[in-house]
């Protein structure tokens, strides 16, 4: 057993490696305080598809331009960056910016298109969770000063935000902290986003001995609002398999964005077995967190 972080990890293998060597050098690229936060959400479900396709859904975004258009004028897809290493077989990253506009639609969108869809994204979050931007009913959008761009106007909002909510200073907070989509993989299923705001955590599991489903959860690792104060954590919260992620309310805008992740599960669980070919192929860049995954995988499996 180990703790990282406030996370409890237990490997029943009495002679397996320590687990901050397993680690290699994630801790140096994972910098966020978790311990500091504490679990506000955490909503489990059952998905109709392998846990490894389901992580597979989560660890790239070659995906965006056909499962989330509506993210295309804000996210930054096709230029992701993916940080994977030979010698850092148990954990990779990527880092998607947003608050600029994906490549696909980057000559016909403006700066003011990217703040205002970028708000209105997220114009239904909960503004309680203190998560992210939320553009109030009748709230003017924020002006972009001349040669100036929506991801700085939006990264000053974050920074001020953040400031208000939890009492500390984000004044040196690198832009990409407070605004982008930074993943991380540690294997095989612990997927903590990182930045200064609170963070998402995935976790994909077997259901059972049964490998056409899996557990699929979703944590939310909120600042206190007093620094200090650490209210208990949020239980496990089950719900049922053909109810939308979008009718969990606290999921705010990342409920109808995780029900478009899952719409193609159950069919390419079915392409799988519908196979000839050995392997399955993969694009090179955009799919090399999978690819990476599948590599460590076939090691593990290997011993
Ligand atoms: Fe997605």
């Amino acid at each position: 057993m180990a703790t990282w972080r406030g996370f409890v990890f237990i490997n029943m293998d009495p002679y397996a490696e320590s687990f901050d060597s397993y680690r290699g050098t994630f801790d140096d690229y994972y910098i966020w305080p978790l311990e500091n936060r504490y679990k506000s959400l955490h909503i489990g479900k059952v998905l109709p598809c392998n846990w490894k396709i389901a992580q597979d859904a989560f660890i790239e975004s070659f995906h965006v331009i056909a499962t989330h258009p509506q993210m295309l004028p804000w996210l930054a897809d096709a230029n992701s960056q993916y940080d994977v290493m030979a010698d850092q077989p148990h954990w990779n990253r990527m880092i998607n910016i947003q608050g600029a506009p994906s490549p696909h639609v980057a000559d016909s969108v403006t700066e003011e298109d990217v703040l205002e869809t970028f708000y209105d994204s997220r114009a239904f979050y909960s503004a309680a969770q203190g998560r992210d931007l939320v553009r109030q009913e009748g709230d003017e959008l924020p002006a972009i000063p001349p040669g100036g761009t929506a991801r700085q106007v939006l990264a000053e909002r974050m920074r001020a935000q953040l400031a208000a909510t939890s009492q500390q200073d984000f004044s040196q907070t690198p832009d990409t902290e407070l605004l982008d989509a930074i993943n991380y993989l540690l294997f095989p299923n612990f997927n903590p986003w990182g930045g200064a705001k609170s963070n998402i955590i995935y976790r994909f599991r077997p259901n059972g001995l049964d490998p056409d489903s899996c557990t699929a959860e979703i944590i939310f690792m909120s600042s206190p609002k007093q620094p200090g104060e650490m209210p208990p954590p949020a239980k496990i919260r089950w719900v049922p398999e053909d109810m939308l992620f979008a009718d969990v309310p606290e999921l705010g805008v990342l409920g109808p964005v995780f029900d478009q992740d899952c719409e193609n599960l159950p069919y390419v669980q079915q392409g799988l077995k519908a196979m000839r070919k050995p392997g399955i192929t993969l694009a090179n860049y955009q799919e090399s967190r999978i690819r990476h995954f599948n590599r460590t995988l076939d090691q593990w499996m290997d011993k």
